[in-house]
């Protein structure tokens, strides 16, 4: 059977399946990429302008150039960050309208595994940062158990259900990162782990919250009857309750970064 893919139609829905997700982790990212003030950047695959934000809250930057397929990622990145310097334009990771050299910087924030062609992306952010500059991203451990809803994905699939996957999973793993920055020519090719929590105040704030994210829903549509209900009992008896009847869910990222020759 084919797999369905997965798109991202809905820039508010996304902010609270994943938004807070790729602030908690990227927070830790931009901390280690300790890039200096005024830089210009490229942030590449910048959904909803999380990324894009976290980096205008952190990093001061000069400028950063935002790049996504989604027209309502756009949309919503665009009221959220008006009047910042942002220019927030629609287009994919394999073929950046940008000059050679213009940026300082471009990063790949939770969207290499979306990139078909991983190694072309990574060439695509290596031809637009100049001499000196960084290349960054960080992603899922898709591989490794690390995405936010990989238990409730384990579940679905153990009941059967098919659940679609972004088309480029193994460059979420450290040693495909390293090869793919050694290969696009890049120097000081570093990797890490970064490993965050996020505390839901109730079991059935954290199972809304996982489903309004563009998977699970579409899952438990096309899924038989009675499978929806199922799926939430086997992750509810998985996850338990904190003292003040919350649940804290861990998840772990990997990413890589390098600096243009
Ligand atoms: C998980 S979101 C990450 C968004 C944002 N960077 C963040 O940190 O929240 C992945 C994004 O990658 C985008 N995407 C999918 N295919 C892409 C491609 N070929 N090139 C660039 N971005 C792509 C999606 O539209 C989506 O907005």
């Amino acid at each position: 059977m084919s797999q369905p893919t997965i798109t991202f139609n809905d820039g508010a829905a996304y902010e609270d399946f994943m938004g807070v997700w790729s602030r908690l982790a990227g927070t830790v990212f931009l901390e280690w990429l300790a890039p200096r003030p005024g830089l210009r950047w490229a942030d590449i695959g910048c959904g909803n302008g999380a990324s894009s934000e976290m980096l205008l809250d952190l990093c001061a930057p000069a400028m950063i150039e935002g790049i996504d397929p989604s027209p309502a990622q756009l949309d919503f990145a665009r009221k959220r960050l008006a009047g910042r310097p942002v220019r927030f334009e629609q287009g994919g990771a394999l073929d950046l309208p940008y000059p050679d050299g213009s940026v300082d910087a471009a990063m790949m924030a939770l969207a290499l595994f979306f990139v078909p062609y991983p190694a072309r992306g990574v060439a695509e952010m290596a031809r637009v940062v100049a001499p000196g500059g960084i290349v960054a991203a960080y992603s899922w451990d898709m591989l490794g158990g690390g995405f936010p809803i990989h238990l409730i994905h384990e579940e679905a699939e153990a009941l059967g259900l098919v659940v679609p996957r972004p088309p480029s999973i193994e460059s979420s793993r450290r040693e495909d990162m390293h090869a793919l920055w050694v290969a696009a020519g890049l120097r000081d090719v570093e990797t890490r782990a970064i490993t965050v929590t996020r505390s839901f105040p109730s079991f059935e704030a954290y199972w809304r919250t996982s489903l309004s994210g563009p998977t699970l829903s579409g899952v438990i549509a096309r899924a038989p009857a009675g499978a929806g209900a199922a799926l939430r009992d086997r992750v509810r008896a998985r996850v338990p309750d904190d003292a003040a009847g919350g649940v804290t869910v861990t998840a772990t990222a990997n990413a890589v970064k390098g600096v243009k020759r």
